[in-house]
């Protein structure tokens, strides 16, 4: 039998959703029953009714699902698909950084572990951190914004308002350069330049529009402009042709792709599937918390 069709019938007998982001490789968007960003995919696990979830993504992509439907089975095909920026910021710094700023309130990117989301008091995506920004707090209000230093500092150049940062980034975004992107518009001037926040302020300056990957996802549809540069994780260049096929897509370097991401397979997601396994563990005080400063986040769509 074909990989597809075993997994297609796994599916069915566990009584499965299989959710999958953007950036996964091409065949494991294609077995996917959703796929989307870090938001749309938080709210799609808030509510399936599935029994269980096989989060294609990495791991805290599949803790917030665990975190958001906790009778549900979250199963990652790869528990060693991690977010190296998630690992940039430990619970001890944030506890020391909370006791240096004593009246401040805590923004903190999805791309973070679950116990830093259960000391937070809000949670944010790239996609809706804006709005969760100028929503959520006063604007005397003092914010501490962890743990990406660059969606942080992009969030603060839209809103005119200072954060105190933490110098967190993504090993991935942070190795295309703006020379990687003046060398693309030389070779396809009419094309427009589209990035992810997760970019250095510099890659930002020589941007035309800076967008999450849903945001792409929708702007690139309804714009009349047949060409992008696509100032993201590798993976996007298949998502966006896919759903545009008459549109063309050029990435700026081949530096841009998250390994973490990659480990994800078919062969991983029938394993998965075929043994339960890895079952994503979160210690229910932990969820309490955490899912206070998630559900905050999801009201802000
Ligand atoms: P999006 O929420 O825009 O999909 O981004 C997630 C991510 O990990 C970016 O590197
Ligand atoms: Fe984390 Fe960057 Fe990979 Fe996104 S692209 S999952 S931020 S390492």
């Amino acid at each position: 039998m074909d990989i597809r069709d075993e997994i297609l019938r796994l599916k069915k007998e566990r009584r499965a959703v299989i959710l999958a982001h953007n950036y996964q490789l091409p065949e494991v968007q294609d077995i996917a029953d959703f796929h989307g960003d870090s938001l749309g995919l938080s709210i799609e696990a808030s509510k399936t009714n599935a029994e269980v979830i096989v989060f294609c993504g990495v791991y805290f992509m599949a803790e917030t699902a665990k975190i958001l439907s906790p009778p549900k089975t979250v199963l990652i095909p790869d528990r060693h698909a991690g977010c190296p920026m998630a690992d940039m910021i430990t619970l001890e710094d944030l506890r020391k950084l909370k006791l240096k700023h004593p009246k401040a309130k805590v923004l903190c990117y999805v791309n973070s572990s679950a116990e830093i989301k259960a000391e937070s008091d809000v949670c944010c995506t790239s996609a809706n951190s804006i709005s969760v920004a100028r929503g959520a707090f006063g604007e005397k209000e003092e914010v501490i914004f962890i743990p990406d230093q660059y969606l942080a500092r992009y969030t603060a150049s839209q809103l005119r308002r200072p954060f105190i940062y933490w110098p967190g980034y993504c090993p991935t975004h942070v190795k295309m350069l703006p020379e990687h992107f003046r060398k693309e518009k030389e070779k396809h001037p009419d094309a427009e330049i589209l990035v992810h926040p997760e970019c250095t302020p510099e890659v930002i300056a020589v941007a035309d529009k800076v967008f999450s990957t849903s945001g792409m996802c929708r702007y690139v549809r309804e714009s009349s402009c047949k060409e992008f540069i696509i100032g993201t994780e590798i993976g996007m260049i298949y998502r966006l042709k896919k759903d545009n096929p008459d549109k063309e897509f050029y990435h700026p370097t081949p530096l841009g792709i998250c390994p973490n991401m990659k480990r994800i397979t078919l062969e991983k997601v029938r394993w998965s599937l075929t043994h339960r396994q890895e079952e994503v563990y979160v210690p229910p005080e932990t969820i309490t918390r955490a899912r206070t400063a998630l559900e905050k986040m999801i009201a802000y769509k």
